[in-house]
């Protein structure tokens, strides 16, 4: 998408979420009528108090802590963003089993379940698309999305695939009852996971829009490309305009064999004092993985883009 484009996108759904506010203090102001009528006409009413508990809950939450920290993994197309998640997933489960840890795409073209060896899952545009032209109720939507990431459960993690938002029309109150999902069953709550870890579009704009407006950890992934390198600015410019608080802002290079190339990539993260936490090489094993489709919990514990992603995960927990 250009930038134009997203800088337009971005304003229209400013201008809705404003428009959605407004709306929401005029149902406030107006509560007590508004509940008259509705219970005239026989609706269901929930009171603003009454949580709905997940009747179930996936077996990796049961451990959660209650203190999440969301790790996003950002940067140009094909630099190596989903084979990086899914590694840093991989080795912090190593690190702490017992974590629970919530992993999502949010790349339309969903890609991170298989890079996971994930067998079957539904992404969350599916769950949508059986409400086409219907109402979505909150409620129905916070015990629909619960089910969706116990459909999703996997062996060491749970799993949360966007999957295509476009063809929905105004995506906008989506948006708005998934961020408040996430703060009742992902970042808040009994349920909360210890790690969120966010396989993000090319841009950034879309985690305040769709997820979280905190992010503790953002890693921009690097090549030796002239555009990726410009694309670490971007993204931390991006990063000061848009509505996201990042609380640590990371560089990893990938595939970079030449020195100079590196150290050019070191000179920018200091220039914009972003920590550069390391490489990782052109792993074979790991290309011929991919080949096979198979998950990167195959890859050998002696491969040097294993080892090299546990000194970078270490660095960033
Ligand atoms: N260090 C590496 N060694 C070998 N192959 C790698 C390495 N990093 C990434 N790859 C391969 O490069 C390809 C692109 O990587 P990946 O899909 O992770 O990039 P991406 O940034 O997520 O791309 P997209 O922007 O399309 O989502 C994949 O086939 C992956 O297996
Ligand atoms: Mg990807």
């Amino acid at each position: 998408m250009s930038e134009k484009k997203m800088d337009l996108e971005l304003k229209d759904d400013t201008v809705r979420e404003d428009k959605q506010t407004q709306l929401e203090k005029m149902v406030d102001k107006n509560a007590d009528k508004i509940v008259k009528i509705l219970r005239e006409k026989n609706y269901e009413i929930i009171e603003p108090t009454q949580k709905t508990e997940p009747e179930k809950i996936t077996e990796t939450r049961k451990k959660a802590t209650g203190k999440t920290r969301v790790i996003g993994f950002s940067g140009k197309g094909g630099v190596g963003k989903t084979t990086l998640a899914a590694l840093f997933l991989r080795t912090l489960k190593e690190t702490e089993p017992s974590s629970a840890i919530l992993a999502i795409d949010s790349d339309p073209n969903t890609c991170l379940p298989d890079v996971l060896g994930a067998e079957s899952y539904e992404t969350l545009s599916q769950m949508i698309e059986g409400y086409k032209g219907g109402r979505l109720p909150p409620r129905k939507f916070r015990q629909e999305f619960n089910t969706l990431l116990l459909k999703n459960e996997q062996e060491n993690y749970d799993l949360l695939p966007m999957g295509k938002s476009e063809g929905q029309g105004c995506y906008c109150s989506v948006n708005n009852l998934l961020r408040n999902a996430f703060q009742e069953f992902v970042l808040k709550g009994d349920y909360a996971y210890d790690y969120v870890v966010v396989d993000c579009e090319a841009g950034i704009e879309h985690l305040s829009r769709k997820t979280s407006a905190f992010v503790n950890d953002l890693v921009i992934v690097t090549d030796d490309s002239k555009m990726s390198l410009k694309t670490i600015e971007n993204i931390y410019n991006t990063s000061k305009e848009v509505k996201i608080e990042i609380e640590n802002l990371y560089v990893v290079a990938n595939r970079v064999a030449n020195e100079k190339a590196l150290n050019e990539i070191k000179r920018i993260s200091k220039k914009l004092g972003i920590k550069y936490l390391g490489s990782l090489p052109n792993d074979k094993e790991l290309k011929k993985l991919n080949f096979k489709g198979e998950s990167v919990f195959k890859l050998s514990k002696d491969s040097p883009a294993y080892l090299k992603m546990k000194k970078i995960t270490d660095q960033i927990i």
